[in-house]
């Protein structure tokens, strides 16, 4: 009974298979941030919708943009176009993406900034979202994976208390160091919103989803217990409550060795990999336990040639004996030329 649920849910995806840690001989492919501004087709809808946050709050939009790397390319999986920083908004923040910068939201400097949150997100404001899955799930064939995401709270937060992209989180940190118990419950806030909205997008028609965790790296190993690992394992544990079963790949970039406690401690299904972790590492200790998904530096991808046939040969010679979901180290940069993404699939297929 369980298997034939199993196999009805996972049916012949590639990228669900390997969560199920089965090997593909051909592992499956997808980029972080295979959606946007490197594609033209991406940049004339983007242009079309006006801001981004009308991007990511017209379904219909959405789900094109979702579809167009796929279409293009026939990657291994469709990625919900959105954004990390949805949850604050439907928390009560404001947050605005001006032209050509960063986010910018309304900084969350101390304790009684709290106050003005919401308890929980604002389903019906996310409802577009969902949407967005339900249609994208509806334009896809048999053998492509529909992949949901939020924003690990840590990482959600670094943008919340400072109010902008910063080179090291520092407001966040000297948050989290002077007044701990607030920065405790922005992050149970956090754990909450992020739990449900990812149950609202396996309701949606999810297969599967990463929480990025984009930030993890510029804390310490105490820290990164406090403010990563916990919250991040009872956002699983909250989800599968709901979601049996429910496979989730997690992305801490740039901890390093802190990866293994996260590997162990947090219940994700696999571990993405930023492009500085050792292979041979990954491959021995981690691949034996649990399937790993990277690490191309997106900057190879982006310099093409032999930097990135050598790039995309390593990756498959070290980890491709154990179950791989092919990626890059972080998302694809928007300067990247779409001939060098094609040769990528080209050589991971061939
Ligand atoms: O991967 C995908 O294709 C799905 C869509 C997606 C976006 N953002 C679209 C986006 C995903 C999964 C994200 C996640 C996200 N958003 C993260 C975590 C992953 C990472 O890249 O580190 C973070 C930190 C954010 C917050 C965010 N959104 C920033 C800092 C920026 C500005 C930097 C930038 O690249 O412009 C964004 C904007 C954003 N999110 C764009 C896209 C396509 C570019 C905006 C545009 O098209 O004008």
């Amino acid at each position: 009974m369980e298997e034939a649920v199993r196999n009805s849910a996972t049916g012949t995806k590639p990228l669900l298979r390997v969560l199920e840690r089965e090997r593909q001989k051909i592992p499956p492919l997808w980029m972080m941030r295979q959606a946007g501004r490197y594609l033209p087709e991406y940049r004339a809808v983007r242009e079309k919708a006006g801001s981004f946050l009308n991007l990511c709050f017209n379904s219909k939009l959405a789900a094109e943009v979702t579809l167009q790397p796929v279409r293009r390319f026939g990657f291994d999986a469709a990625i919900l176009f959105s954004d990390i920083l949805v949850v604050p908004l439907a928390l009560g923040r404001k947050v605005e993406f001006g032209a050509g910068e960063g986010p910018r939201l309304e900084p969350l400097a101390d304790g009684e900034a709290l106050a003005a949150l919401r308890e929980s997100i604002d389903q019906e404001m996310l409802m577009p979202v969902y949407e967005t899955v339900a249609k994208v799930k509806a334009g896809l064939d048999s053998k492509t994976a529909l992949i949901g995401f939020c924003g690990a709270p840590w990482t959600v937060a670094t943008y919340m208390v400072a109010g902008e992209a910063t080179p090291d989180q520092g407001p966040a940190r000297l948050f989290a160091y002077r007044d701990p118990d607030n920065f405790q419950k922005l992050i149970d806030r956090l754990v909450r919103a992020s739990t449900d909205y990812l149950v609202g997008q396996f309701n949606a028609g999810a297969e599967c989803v990463q929480i990025f965790d984009t930030w993890a790296g510029v804390l310490g190993p105490k820290e990164f217990m406090q403010w990563c690992i916990e919250p991040t394992a009872k956002i699983i544990k909250g989800l599968r409550e709901q979601v049996p079963g429910a496979k989730v790949i997690g992305f801490p970039r740039g901890v390093g060795f802190q990866a293994w406690s996260y590997a162990k401690l947090t219940g994700v299904s696999a571990v993405g990999f930023d492009w500085t972790f050792d292979r041979e590492v990954i491959a021995e200790k981690f691949q034996s336990e649990l399937p790993v998904q990277g690490n191309v530096d997106p900057v190879a991808l982006l310099a093409g040639g032999a930097a990135l046939t050598r790039e995309i040969d390593d990756v498959l010679k070290t980890l491709g004996k154990g179950p791989l979901i092919f990626n890059l180290g972080h998302g694809i940069l928007p300067e990247t030329p779409i001939a060098h993404v094609e040769e990528m699939l080209k050589r991971v297929r061939g």
